[in-house]
């Protein structure tokens, strides 16, 4: 019997919690609390999970299994309200979407064994206490600090959840450039994933995007797909659903923007490449949710 700490309560971390057999304790921490459980139901096939629920204040086992579920722009300081509760030895898996908070988190707790997982599993909330596992995909999973290895993650992670990646970074960058193309255009023009390749007019937008995404491929080290190819692929596989960022979006949370269309902009600004198309993305983004 383990314990295993989750921060946060979305569809990632409830579809994390519902991979761990039962005999294990789960806690979700939270921002904010009253109640003693956290429970949800998993759609499809009905599972009933509970678990703890608890705040910064309320933790009080030192965290040795802990899953990072907050968006982006939330995790590390979610993680620094609770690191004080981290046994020496613990071990930290970050869900993130987009790039820089993992390589943040990985250089304040570097003394400690943090992994990063790049998923393609279809989930979401239909309301707080259910999660509908909406497409089965896969969970890639690396390390992102020296201390983090395979063996160690195998202790308490079920194994048949992830596959080990030994380098962690092109698997990022793969799923950091599909997300870039998918995830904005679908707020702005308020669309399925499909309808980004159904459309032509939308079609000619995302070349755009692509070729300048290609150039910045150009310069990584490893070799990935052409950007077009990359995203037209998940449009295909992922047609019915809804971005997360569109669902953010649509429920007037904020997005990942800043760390999948920034991460991109600043990326192509080291490079000295120019990016008025993904420029010109990431401002029409962060207007509309500043609306
Ligand atoms: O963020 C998302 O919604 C997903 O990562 C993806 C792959 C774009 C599919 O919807």
């Amino acid at each position: 019997m383990l314990d295993i700490h989750i921060l946060g309560t979305g569809a990632m971390a409830c579809l994390w919690a519902s991979y761990f057999p039962t005999r294990h304790n789960l806690h979700f921490i939270q921002r904010h609390s009253k109640a003693a459980s956290f429970d949800f139901e998993k759609k499809p096939g009905n599972t009933f999970i509970s678990g703890h629920s608890l705040t910064k204040d309320t933790v009080r086992a030192p965290i040795k299994h802990l899953i990072v579920a907050t968006k982006a722009f939330d995790a590390k300081a979610a993680l620094d309200n609770i690191h004080q509760h981290l046994a020496q030895d613990a071990q930290i898996l970050l869900l993130q979407n987009g790039m820089g908070s993992q390589q943040l988190i990985g250089q304040a707790y570097e003394q400690y064994a943090v992994y990063a997982c790049s998923s393609t599993e279809g989930a979401y909330k239909s309301d707080p206490h259910t999660l509908v596992h909406a497409g089965i995909g896969q969970n890639h999973i690396g390390a992102i600090t020296q201390l983090a290895k395979n063996e160690k993650l195998r202790q308490w992670l079920p194994a048949e959840h992830f596959i080990w990646q030994a380098d962690m970074e092109p698997i990022l960058w793969r799923k950091l450039i599909i997300n870039s193309v998918i995830n904005p255009l679908t707020v702005i023009y308020q669309c399925r994933n499909g309808e980004l390749i159904q459309q032509e007019k939308i079609r000619q937008h995302m070349l755009l995007i692509c070729k300048e995404l290609d150039e910045l491929l150009e310069k990584l080290p490893f070799k990935l797909d052409s950007a077009y190819s990359l995203a037209t692929g998940v449009c295909q596989l992922t047609a019915n659903n809804y971005s997360s960022m569109y669902q953010d979006w649509q429920k007037n949370r904020p997005t990942e923007i800043d760390f999948i269309s920034g991460f991109i902009v600043q990326a192509c600004q080291k490079y000295s490449i120019a990016c008025p198309q993904n420029k010109k993305l990431l401002a029409q983004v962060r207007q509309l949710q500043s609306h």
